[in-house]
């Protein structure tokens, strides 16, 4: 199986001296192409920290991030910009989107910063709306739509641009119930089409049920074990799991 991204012993430390915090140590782990992984702790075990690690938003403190074999430490910023761009979607909690684009412009804008014309990516960017049932959302603005709606407009940019991995922090926080389930089946049915992998974090044990592989992060370790094996794994089990790891 060919690791997508690779964690090896990241640390990240911030602040100095006495005031220092240990927010992950020595976190080591990979997904492979196709994987949909999900990682749980906690609110501050270090999970967004992590993702912009392994998305080279910021750097380790120490240990190394490997994006489709790339050392990230061994590129320029400018390199390392490029290839997040064409290689990471984000999915986030709060959706993002920017507030005076419309629905298509928001899912355009990937594809307008890699100098493609827009005009020319209209289909594929149609497309993607049907895809996702917002067919006639594409002149709305995010603010008329419902949160299921931007969550599922922020995923639609997050593929436009082809890009293989897809980073999801917290993506159902903000949602309803029956929004966030329909967002988690969205990422499901997503990941694995074109080899496409989708990584998660979240303290959302009914998401994390919908992963092919579970693991816990606790006060910035990862956890050698339990690992959970999905998808559709029982919530009972990862409430017992995270009774067990004492979160
Ligand atoms: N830029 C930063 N400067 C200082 N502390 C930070 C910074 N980012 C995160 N932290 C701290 O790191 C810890 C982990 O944060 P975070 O990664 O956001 O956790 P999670 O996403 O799991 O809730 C928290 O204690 C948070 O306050
Ligand atoms: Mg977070």
């Amino acid at each position: 199986m060919t690791a997508i991204v690779s964690a090896r012993d990241v640390y990240k430390f911030f602040g100095k001296g006495a005031n220092e915090l240990a927010v992950l140590r020595g976190v080591t782990f990979d997904v492979h192409e196709g994987e949909f992984v999900c990682i749980m702790g906690p609110s501050g075990s270090g999970k967004s920290t992590l993702l912009h690690m392994l998305s080279g938003l910021d750097a380790p403190s120490a240990g190394q991030v490997e994006l489709f074999g790339q050392d990230l430490g061994a590129l320029s910023h400018h390199e390392r910009t490029l290839l997040r761009r064409k290689s990471i979607g984000y999915v986030f909690q709060f959706f993002n989107l920017l507030p005076n684009l419309s629905v298509e412009e928001n899912v355009g804008l990937p594809l307008a910063i890699q100098g493609k014309r827009p005009a020319a990516e209209r289909p594929r960017i149609r497309e993607l709306l049907e895809r996702f049932g917002l067919g006639d959302r594409g002149g709305s603005f995010p603010h008329q739509l419902s949160g299921g709606q931007m969550q599922h407009t922020s995923i639609a940019r997050a593929l436009a641009g082809g890009q293989p991995l897809l980073l999801c922090d917290e993506p159902t926080g903000n949602l309803s119930q029956k929004a966030g389930r329909e967002v988690m089946e969205t990422l499901r049915r997503v990941c694995g089409e074109d080899g496409r992998s989708v990584l998660l974090v979240t303290h959302n044990p009914r998401d994390a049920g919908y992963a092919d592989r579970v693991l816990f992060l606790v006060d910035g370790e990862l956890q050698p074990e339990p690992v959970l094996n999905g998808p559709d794994i029982p919530v009972e089990t990862i409430h017992e799991t995270l009774a067990a790891l004492h979160i």
